[in-house]
């Protein structure tokens, strides 16, 4: 501790004790899969447009290897991203914020932490720095450092980086991954198979608009283990049946800052107007449809947090297809209170004022097609009766104009009336209410 005088008062540099705090910092709420995810949003503001993910299982030489074909950076740059609270400003809509993620994704599962880079696309040169939990326990110290030259991670890294600037991430000690005991038996093999998958499906969600790819960018394509990433679009856009209602912008003035929050709501269709069962179950996430329903809240295109309405109101069986998207901007990241893990944001009460009235007006066309439309599939259908894909695509449309109709008679504010007109439909042309999916009874209600 030193002691100075400035301006006539004492002063006490006491710096934080590396060893306690880096441990301290092992535990700040990430799980494998969203560990793995901050280190590609860093592969993402890099501008990559591959990251390969390669989970190796090796008893306690386990490895995880993070590898991206990004801008890279040079030695001082790499210095700078290994240090805690890295120095440097963001642009709008970049996916950082606090300078923390590389290193405290990476020791929150890995005592190990090696990165490789390359910036330079003429030049094959490359960088490689070490942060070593076991070295700063021992000194105590902010320290990092120069991979051993015969080091396999930088051999491996550098065959990545032969023809590319990037950056590679080498995860090894896995110590919270592997249990101490028995690395090499079974169940640890099963763990990181389980991991390995439950991360393959963690990627495909919060990213991805990035995979099916953002505005003007190219799409990323990330793989685990080499199998391609899938986009996983929880508004099922694709489906002919799906209903969007109209989008809506809000401004939105939080801690000095104004900006804009999107609202786009959906209706999901019910299992018989998905193109195919493996869709709908697909649809169904990991969490499945009940829990699955709710806000998707996306920060600068990658999605932070989803499942529930985020208090506004409680998951219902009835409301299950109800998707919504919540997109703000960087700007708005003190309004949200965006945490180091990128996993939960907290909606500031102006929004969730705002979005009560659009979101309980989703709800109630949603609660409708799910009471319509699983009343009629609950009628018995004839074994023998296989659809041809020319009518289930007939069937869909009229579906989705059934719906677009009872969507407006709402927006109208014309409910009630609608509702008359649908029991004179259902009355005098009960063919036709079948197909628009009007073929209900009130009974239900
Ligand atoms: N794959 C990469 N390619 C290029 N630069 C990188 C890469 N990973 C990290 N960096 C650099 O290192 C810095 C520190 O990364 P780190 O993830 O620790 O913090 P951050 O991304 O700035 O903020 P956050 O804590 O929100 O993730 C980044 O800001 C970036 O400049
Ligand atoms: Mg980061």
């Amino acid at each position: 501790m030193t002691e100075e005088l400035v301006a006539g008062r004492a002063w006490y540099d006491v710096a934080p004790s590396a060893a306690r705090l880096t441990h301290s910092l092992r535990d700040i709420g990430y799980d494998f899969p969203t560990a793995v995810a901050d280190i590609v949003d860093n592969s993402i503001a890099a501008g990559a447009t591959r990251v390969d993910i390669q989970i190796e299982y090796n008893g306690a030489d386990s490895n995880v290897i993070i590898a991206d074909d990004g801008q890279g950076m040079s030695s001082a740059a790499m210095l700078e991203a290994l240090r805690f609270g890295s120095r440097r400003s963001y642009a709008r809509g970049e996916l950082g914020r606090y300078g923390l993620g590389l290193k405290t994704a990476s020791l929150s599962q890995a005592r190990l932490l090696t990165v490789v880079s390359r910036s330079s696309k003429s030049v094959n040169r490359t960088c490689a720095r070490s942060l070593d939990l076991d070295l700063i326990t021992e000194w105590d110290q902010w320290v990092i450092v120069d991979p051993a030259s015969t080091d396999w991670a930088v051999g491996r890294a550098r065959e990545w980086l032969a023809e590319q600037t990037g950056t590679v991430v080498v995860w090894r000690s896995l110590d919270r991954v592997l249990p101490e005991k028995r690395p090499e038996g079974g169940w640890a093999r099963r763990r990181v198979e389980a991991l390995t998958r439950r991360t393959a499906q963690h990627l495909g969600i919060v990213f991805h608009r990035f995979i099916t790819g953002l505005d003007d960018d190219p799409p990323v394509v990330i793989s685990v283990n080499g199998e391609k990433v899938g986009p996983w679009d929880p508004f099922a856009t694709d489906e002919v049946a799906t209903h969007e209602l109209p989008a809506q912008r809000f401004e939105v003035e939080a801690a000095g800052t104004i900006g804009w929050v999107r609202l786009r709501r959906f209706i999901l269709p019910p299992r018989d107007r998905f193109s195919s069962p493996d869709q709908f179950e697909r649809l169904s996430g990991p969490l499945n449809w009940n829990r699955q329903q709710g806000l998707y809240v996306y920060r600068a295109g990658r999605l932070v947090q989803w499942g529930g309405w985020a208090g506004i109101r409680g998951i219902d069986e009835h409301t299950k297809l109800a998707r919504a998207a919540l997109e703000f901007d960087t700007d708005l990241d003190g309004a949200f209170n965006i945490n180091v893990a990128k996993m939960r944001v907290t909606l500031p009460a102006q929004v969730r004022q705002l979005l009560e009235s659009p979101v309980n007006e989703l709800c109630v066309l949603a609660d409708d097609t799910y009471r319509k439309t699983y009343r009629a599939i609950g009628r018995p259908v004839p074994a023998d009766l296989e659809v041809p894909s020319e009518v289930r695509a007939v069937t869909q449309s009229a579906a989705a104009a059934g719906l677009a109709l009872r969507m407006a008679a709402m927006q109208a504010d014309q409910w009630q009336a609608w509702e008359a007109i649908e029991a004179l439909i259902r009355r005098q042309s009960p063919e036709i209410a079948e197909l628009l999916g009007l073929t209900t009874s009130e009974e239900l209600r």
